[in-house]
């Protein structure tokens, strides 16, 4: 039977988007919930336009972290997921929340982790002199942008890359990496995904 996936977004929902038109596609999962904890993420209209269940779960209505944590975990719960996709969610998660989905929630990270952890990443990739960048999904454990990486899609930095440049080739990367992970994890095989520069149709 087709795997319950819940999608946890912030803003624009790129990946969110492609993750469940790579799920229709593939017959293998299906989008249940598409939560943002913004009410204005762009993200919103992609789902409704997808005719996803979403729904709003905004931090800023709640006094504290676990008071959040637990509307979210209500409509999680509600929707019964199997596995849950963060795609650009930008709060956070407590160690118990991550308890409760153990095992069951990825990430999309913009860097090869485990460099460039946190905010920022391709401004500090080119401050570095990185040779090469790219996007990591992993699964989430109680550690910030940690936990076993399922995939990472990577590509040369050229010399003239601006932090925009870099991060509109990395988009192009999530959007075949994330799906195609996905993909993968649902049916049981938690074998990495790796993808190059020479596997790119884009760039
Ligand atoms: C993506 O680039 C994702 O890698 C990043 O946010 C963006 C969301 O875009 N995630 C993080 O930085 C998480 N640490 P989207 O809303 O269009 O998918």
């Amino acid at each position: 039977m087709s795997k319950r996936v819940a999608i946890l977004i912030s803003g624009g929902g790129t990946n969110m988007a492609a993750l469940s038109d790579g799920m229709v596609k593939r017959n293998v999962a299906r989008p249940v919930l598409v939560l943002s904890n913004e009410r204005d993420a762009r993200g919103l209209e992609r789902a409704a336009r997808r005719n996803i269940p979403h729904s709003v779960v905004c931090h800023g209505d709640y006094r504290d972290r676990a008071s959040f944590e637990a509307a979210v975990l209500a409509e999680l719960d509600a929707a019964r997921p199997d596995i849950i996709c963060l795609a650009g969610f930008m709060r956070i998660l407590s160690p118990d929340f991550i308890g409760r989905y153990q095992g069951r929630v990825l990430n999309i990270h913009p860097s090869l982790l485990p460099r460039h952890k946190g905010l920022d990443t391709h401004a500090r990739a080119l401050e570095v002199g990185d040779a090469e960048h790219g996007c990591t999904v992993h699964l989430v454990t109680e550690r910030l942008d940690d936990g076993p990486v399922l995939g990472q899609a990577r590509i040369p930095v050229r010399p003239e890359d601006t932090p925009e440049s870099l991060a509109a080739r990395v988009r192009e990367q999530e959007r075949g990496l994330y799906p195609a992970v996905l993909d993968q994890f649902a049916r049981g095989d938690r074998r990495p995904v790796f993808r190059t520069h020479s596997d790119c149709r884009v760039c």
